[in-house]
């Protein structure tokens, strides 16, 4: 990660924070209440005939989504430009309303669930401020740094600012700390893939934003179902875009406050982020995530650990193992470092890379920004949907076989996951020795081996999937 390219990225962070549409929210309150959820079994999907190179396609997603959406009471349809208009820069087409409001008290998908809670009001003195790193003498704070007690949260130095270069004595260690930014560590604990071949996980990082109702429809037209990654600080801003991913079946996982590397954080600030971004989640939707993902993927033994004892499983994206993640880069097209087409060659070359591996995958893709938006319903998807080999497309919990109830704590059946939630003693988090490419990490335990990401995979296929149940 070029630090460049995240100060870029958080300066768009920053754009997109004031990117509040007055017109829209007065759309969005003249919609008309649809509570209830109807769940319609035969939709017909809008025929669409998206595809890459087929330039200026248009979609309407005028049908009802079979994933339990009410039906939507006005067509809505947008643009996908050109593949070559995807820059930097590029003229951003007007965004779809939601397909509906839910009151409080609608009944969710997720069985055991609370029903939904009223709707939010962001109140900004009750938060931290946006797209900063959260502070950590809050009485909120204090109450998270708790859930720590009894765990082993191991004493690593916080990084200089989450990359290697800015770092070199951290990424000398980088083995020994399980740092997936320098050389890709992972542990047996961290969701890197699908267990089945074919199969892709698919999630979306960084809303709801303001584009993210397009993908929605669109993932509805198809009967697709994503992991959203969300931040706490544009969940206070959608909060109804947030609903409606939760309410028409997608899966919702916890991607911090303000979207720092989070190895360069002090403990207290780690769990304030991963905390807030938790709040604002359960204060939305009602629910607590299980699943996190680390922003750029920064993770190491100290922020796994402490995310473990929060009750987060950490989730990355798939890694070949050459050194190559399976990153679309589109997040880089907003800021003009990549150009569209660059980013889907990326993404043709992971699906060529995918085909390789013994396991299924995931990628990382973005729905905050118009162009990423549009690279993802215009042209990764129908790319995956055409392909051949046939690739299964599911949400990364249910692709690793974790029931939707446990998902979230509320509805969590399982008191083992994400660990044996015992005060008395240590997490299984890993604490082994190893390192990349370390052949003997194949025959690590569970709980203490160093493996790189192909071994992960090996191993999470060898367990059948149900590692993570
Ligand atoms: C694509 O970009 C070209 C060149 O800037 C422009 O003339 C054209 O109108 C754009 N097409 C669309 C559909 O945005
Ligand atoms: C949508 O997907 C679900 C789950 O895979 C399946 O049970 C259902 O039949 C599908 N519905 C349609 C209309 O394709
Ligand atoms: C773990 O157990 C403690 C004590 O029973 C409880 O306070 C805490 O909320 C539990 N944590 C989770 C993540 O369930
Ligand atoms: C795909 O695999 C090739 C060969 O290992 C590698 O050079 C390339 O970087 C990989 N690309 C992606 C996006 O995974
Ligand atoms: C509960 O979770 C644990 C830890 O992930 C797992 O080993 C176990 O198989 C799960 N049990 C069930 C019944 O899913």
């Amino acid at each position: 990660m070029q630090l460049q390219a995240f100060v870029a990225l958080l300066s768009l962070l920053g754009a997109a924070n004031v990117n509040a549409n007055p017109e829209r929210h007065a759309r969005l309150a003249k919609r008309q209440n649809a509570g209830a959820v109807v769940t319609v079994g035969s939709s017909s999907a809008s025929s669409t005939s998206l595809s890459p190179g087929a330039p200026t396609t248009s979609f309407t997603s005028s049908t009802a989504s079979a994933l339990g959406s009410p039906v939507p009471t006005t067509p809505v349809g947008t643009t996908i430009p050109p593949l070559v208009n995807i820059t930097s820069g590029m003229a951003t087409p007007s965004t779809v309303p939601l397909s509906a409001t839910y009151s409080a008290g609608a009944t969710p998908l997720i069985s055991g669930a609370p029903v939904l809670p009223t709707p939010f009001v962001f109140q900004a003195a009750d938060w931290p401020t946006q797209d900063q790193i959260a502070p950590t003498d809050s009485e909120e704070v204090s109450e998270w740094m708790e859930e720590l007690n009894g765990f082993n949260i191991p004493d690593i130095t916080p990084t200089v600012d989450g990359t290697c270069q800015s770092d070199p004595a951290a990424a000398a260690e980088a083995a020994s700390r399980g740092w997936w930014t320098c050389g890709g560590y992972t542990r047996v604990t961290d969701i890197t893939a699908c267990p089945n071949k074919l199969t892709w996980g698919v999630s979306f990082d960084d809303g709801p934003g303001f584009y993210s109702m397009e993908l929605l429809d669109y993932l509805a037209s198809k009967n697709m179902t994503s992991t959203f990654f969300v931040i706490g600080s544009r969940i206070v801003e959608r909060p109804q875009v947030l609903v409606e991913e939760y309410m028409s079946g997608h899966e919702i996982a916890v991607h911090t406050w303000s979207h720092r590397p989070l190895t360069m954080l002090t403990t207290a600030q780690v769990v304030a982020e991963l905390g807030w971004a938790r709040k604002a989640i359960k204060d939305v939707i009602g629910v607590t995530p299980t699943l996190m993902r680390p922003p750029y993927g920064d993770i190491d033994d100290r922020v796994r650990a402490i995310s473990l004892a929060m009750g987060m499983v950490p989730v990355i994206w798939t890694s070949t193992g050459t050194g190559a993640t399976f990153d679309t880069n589109d997040w880089k097209v907003p800021g003009g470092v990549v150009t569209g087409p660059q980013s889907f060659a990326t993404f043709e070359a992971i699906l060529s890379n995918a085909t390789m591996l013994n396991t299924g995958f995931v990628v990382l893709e973005h729905d905050l920004y118009a162009q990423t938006v549009d690279l993802a319903i215009g042209y990764t998807l129908p790319a995956a949907m055409n392909f051949t080999p046939t690739l299964t497309l599911d949400s990364i919990g249910h692709c690793n076989g974790i029931p939707s109830t446990n998902l979230y704590r509320e509805s969590n059946q399982n008191t083992s996951f994400p660990y044996a939630n015992s005060t008395s003693g240590d997490t299984s988090v890993p604490s082994g020795s190893g390192g990349k490419g370390s052949t003997s990490a194949t025959s690590g335990t569970l709980s203490n081996a160093i493996m790189p990401i192909s071994m992960v995979v090996a191993s999470l296929l060898a367990a059948g999937g149900s590692l993570l149940m």
